[in-house]
């Protein structure tokens, strides 16, 4: 069970009842959701730390609160995906930060601590990312962090049908890429 990670700047940690007016704030930044369909209200924000929560209870590990210097970034971490992959169900890594936390490297921070946990504690053979064509901040974390392209895999959302971003980019790493790049 992976319920905190500690690294250079960040600490990753579960989901508290503290988080959720500051995550409600993330969710509701049209900023930060651009490249999503609508923003979220605060119940549904809640909702889905609800989802994250019982994620962690379910899989030893999810989509972390990330913590600097005490103050709540946004998340970074792995979830499971079912049904959007022509390869089968498997687990994404993501990242949602706030506005104030861009530009300063804590996304690709996060996400290595993450991929660090995927392939050596939680032993997984590969995790994959991916995100809709135009969201250039979010495929530059996965290049920084060393995923691989996989054109062959790039989808239309099927639950984003009449949405001009459903097209989706995919990107991966398996355990032995890993253990070549970041060993
Ligand atoms: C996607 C998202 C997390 C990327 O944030 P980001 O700040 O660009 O990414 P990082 O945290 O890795 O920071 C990298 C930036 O910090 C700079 N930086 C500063 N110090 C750094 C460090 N120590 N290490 C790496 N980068 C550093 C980099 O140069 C880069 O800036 P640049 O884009 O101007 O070149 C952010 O745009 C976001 O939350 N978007 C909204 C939600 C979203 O779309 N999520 C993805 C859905 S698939």
């Amino acid at each position: 069970v992976s319920d905190e990670i500690v690294t250079r700047r960040l600490l990753l940690r579960r989901w508290t009842e503290n988080d959720r007016p500051g995550f409600a704030a993330i969710n509701a930044d049209s900023e930060v959701m651009r490249y999503f369909p609508a923003t979220l209200s605060a119940a549904e924000s809640d909702a889905f730390v609800d989802r994250i929560e019982e994620g962690f209870d379910r899989d030893g590990f999810g989509l972390w609160a990330v913590e600097l210097d005490g103050r709540l970034a946004g998340y970074t971490g792995l979830s499971q995906q079912k049904g959007l992959l022509t390869t089968g169900d498997c687990v994404e890594v993501g990242w949602r930060l706030a506005r104030w936390a861009w530009g300063q490297g804590i996304a690709t921070e996060a996400a290595l601590a993450a991929l660090r946990c995927g392939f050596e504690d939680q032993g997984l053979t590969e995790i994959f990312s991916w995100t809709t064509e135009t969201n250039a901040p979010s495929e530059a974390v996965m290049l920084r962090i060393g995923l691989l392209r996989r054109p062959e895999l790039d989808f239309d959302h099927p639950r984003l049908v009449d949405w001009w971003g459903r097209r989706h980019i995919v990107y991966s790493l398996r355990s032995e890429e890993w253990a070549v790049t970041h060993a």
